[in-house]
């Protein structure tokens, strides 16, 4: 959270290069500028002039919407063979988490609270998708989402800035490494610039509301992080932000991203984002369009067509200089030459293959699922379970569903091979001692749009009857079991892009299938594969041991099983709050003190019928052994503003298996230029701990983390001012002390 970088993001180029890209601006044609400014559909489903014919005349910076090794390098051939200036394509794809090896989603890995976890993650989707020939992912995707009815909240890394920007600056690392011309790494993308997550009603693209200190405090960091992080590109968000569209706002890309946080890679909009200028009441036209982003600092054109189609008569007219334009193109052919994609312009066909077959990256995508998995309940320790268990039955729609275990956004033409729950349960015990019955369906009312692009063929929906039969099949399946394994949760098509939800509830039927097996009596154990917190009251209250496994990807079945039959500790925390409904969304626990705060015995007002506690707090999650955090210390209890105090707790595993604690710190500042959340993150780390081991945790606080954008100041202020200090296992930690800053 600082106030201004210093330094230049991405690494500056070579004096040579620099006069590569002089060389070319020279000699290329303003059409040939405005082609690369330009970045078109390869898709088959859009329809459209060839992609070729496009690039033959030096009309395309960049493909995207194509997965395809071969044909990446024949469009390749026909741009630097056939092209005026012979300039390299940079195909661009949604890596998201993974290319083929599927991780855990992003708010899975951000619940590792392991940034390494997020970075080998990303660097193993880094090196398959380049050895596919793709050589610019849009992720990592940053947004700061507190609304669980947002579909894309599954795409972040929840709700907090703290969590966030550690997990922004590792994905990005992970992407590029240290070196754009690494071969194995592809350019990162922080998206969507600015405010996506905070949608009105949590409704996909509707108009976004933030004040600049909301935006400065808590949407801007990871953003910022990613820069200092040496992000190469940017992407501009679709809705409106405070009445203008991201994508025409010259404050975000220009005065935020370039002036202050140095930023120098490229920007390019969202999917059609520009000609959505028109549509959403910003510009006249086209043409408008095609202005306001140029001149707003959004260099390249997603699809739309709109730069293409206009700014040639911008520049004829005196609208737009050559200069502008040259200042748009001069980042895209500098990255590229970084990239070193002038010398190496074609993959390798044969590379893909022998890439994704190393081993590394399955049993990485296993641990990675491992690390993220929230042990939520474990009433009674009934996980972990025997692997002599002879007659288990494993039941749900999601139990068996490849698609779900990957999660959403798998990249185009992606087939789903994922190791599902019910296989990785079935490994751990014998043959046999494992039934299954998935229940009745469950399905999006209205269809996912995207459904057509997926190659796995969409079925007709199941009629009521065949459901009907399903539920009972699978009760009677669960009566003829010992111990009932119950997999819920949403199908990959209900959360993303898309995908916001009304209700946070079990969708379909599977509420009334827990209850029915519940109620025969029998242990069960209720495992979530799903993309955004549920509000699972019933479960709960009701079932004894409860893992939020989310969407875990290839390896996820395995995973889940390594947990539940204890080769896995689990030991990963809640990056979001879990709301006991949809309409208690936004709900987020940084907030600022009321009148009533939640000391208040009158707090229980807020709503009449129900509390207004999450179901579970941020940074909550259980482990099978149990830990003392203990003998809290601050270097000084009064320091001077601008000085830094070191603040150290002990954490032992005081249970009797190994296990990971994540031992976090809060702070709240009681007074000063504007009110302040009631708890914020400002540090945390992952520890492993034998059983009796103790380990020293070590955390600074210096005016980085005490400083903040004030309403009242209209700028960053660090304000002397007395502090609590948490340190704890979630952000309801108890074990507290006081500092103060004086000037
Ligand atoms: C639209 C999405 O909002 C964005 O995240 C994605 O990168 C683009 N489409 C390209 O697929």
């Amino acid at each position: 959270m600082k106030k201004a970088s210093t330094a230049v993001s991405p690494p500056p180029p070579s004096p040579e290069i620099t006069a590569r890209v002089d060389a070319l601006l020279g000699k290329m044609s303003l059409a040939e500028k405005i082609g690369q400014l330009a970045q078109i559909s390869g898709a088959e489903f859009m329809p459209g002039p060839a992609a070729e014919d496009t690039i033959r005349q030096g009309g395309a910076g960049s493909v995207l919407w194509l997965n395809n090794t071969k044909r990446f390098n024949d469009l390749q051939k026909v741009a630097v063979e056939e092209s005026p200036s012979g300039i390299p394509l940079l195909f661009a794809l949604d890596v998201i988490h993974g290319y083929r090896t599927i991780f855990p989603v992003p708010l899975a890995l951000a619940s590792s609270w392991d940034p390494d976890v997020a970075e080998q993650a990303q660097s193993i989707a880094a090196k398959e998708a380049r050895a596919a020939g793709i050589h610019w992912t849009f992720g990592p995707m940053i947004d700061i989402a507190r609304d669980a009815r947002w579909g894309r909240i599954v795409e972040g890394a929840g709700e907090d800035p703290y969590l966030g920007s550690a997990m922004a600056a590792a994905q990005v690392r992970g992407f590029q490494g240290s070196n754009l011309a690494d071969p194995e790494r592809v350019l990162a993308c922080a998206k969507h610039f600015a405010g996506y997550g905070a949608a009105d009603g949590g409704r996909d693209y509707d108009p976004v509301f933030l004040s600049e200190a909301q935006l400065r405090n808590v949407y801007f960091p990871p953003f910022q992080a990613a820069v200092d992080a040496g992000v190469a590109t940017f992407m501009s968000a679709y809705m409106d932000l405070n009445n203008v569209p991201a994508s025409g706002c010259r404050w975000l890309m220009r005065d935020v991203l370039r002036e202050e946080w140095g930023f120098t890679g490229f920007v390019v909009s969202d999917a059609f984002a520009v000609g959505n200028l028109v549509i959403q009441g910003h510009a006249r036209d086209g043409q408008d369009a095609a202005r306001r982003a140029l001149t707003a600092g959004l260099n390249m054109d997603m699809a739309s067509g709109t730069y293409v189609g206009n700014l040639a008569d911008l520049v004829q007219d005196g609208s737009l200089s050559v200069d502008q334009i040259d200042e748009m193109v001069r980042p895209i052919l500098t990255l590229k030459l970084q990239m070193e994609l002038f010398e190496n312009p074609y993959v390798d066909e044969t590379l893909l293959d022998k890439v994704v077959a190393l081993p590394e990256h399955r049993q990485a995508a296993r641990q990675a699922a491992q690390r993220s998995m929230v042990l939520l309940r474990n009433e009674g320790g009934l996980l972990p379970l025997s692997k002599n268990l002879k007659n288990v039955a494993v039941i749900g729609p999601l139990a068996d569903s490849m698609e779900a275990t990957e999660g959403s956004w798998m990249v185009f033409g992606h087939q789903p091979a994922a190791v599902t729950v019910l296989q990785g349960v079935r490994a751990k015990l014998a043959d046999g001692a494992v039934s299954y019955a998935p229940g009745p369906e469950i399905n999006r009312d209205f269809p996912h749009p995207f459904g057509e692009f997926n190659l796995s063929e969409r079925k007709p929906l199941q009629s009521l009857e065949d459901a009907e039969a399903a539920f009972h099949t699978a009760v009677a399946t669960a009566k003829e079991a010992d111990l009932v394994i119950m997999v819920m949760g949403e199908n990959a098509d209900m959360a993303g892009e898309f995908a916001s939800r009304g209700s946070l509830d079990l969708p379909g039927r599977q509420e009334e299938l827990l209850k029915a097996v519940h109620a025969m009596g029998k242990p069960v154990v209720l495992v979530l594969l799903n993309g955004r917190p549920l509000s699972i009251n019933w479960a709960a209250e009701n079932i004894p041991a409860i893992l939020e496994a989310w969407e875990p990807g290839s390896e996820g079945g395995n995973a889940v099983a390594d947990i539940l039959f204890g080769d896995v500790n689990p030991g990963g925390k809640l990056p979001v709050c879990v709301p006991r409904s949809g309409s208690h969304a936004p709900l987020y626990y940084a907030r600022t003190l009321t009148h009533q705060p939640e000391s208040s015995p009158m707090y229980r007002s807020r709503y009449w019928d129900s509390p207004t506690t999450p179901l579970y707090p941020f940074g909550f999650g259980l482990s099978y052994t149990t830990f003392a955090i203990t003998k809290l210390r601050l270097s000084k209890a009064q320091v001077k503003l601008g000085q830094s105090i070191t603040v150290t707790a002990d954490v032992t595993n005081t249970g009797q298996v190994t296990g990971d604690e994540v031992v976090q710190l809060y702070i709240h500042q009681k007074w000063g230029s504007d009110s302040r959340p009631m708890r914020e993150l400002k540090g945390f780390e992952r520890v492993t701990l034998q059983p009796g081991e103790t380990k020293t945790v070590t955390f600074q606080l210096g005016p980085d983390e005490l400083r903040y954008w004030s309403t009242n100041a209209n700028g960053w202020v660090q304000d002397a001012a007395a502090f609590d200090l948490w340190v704890g296992a979630d952000s309801l930690a108890t074990l507290h002390a006081d500092f103060e800053v004086v000037d």
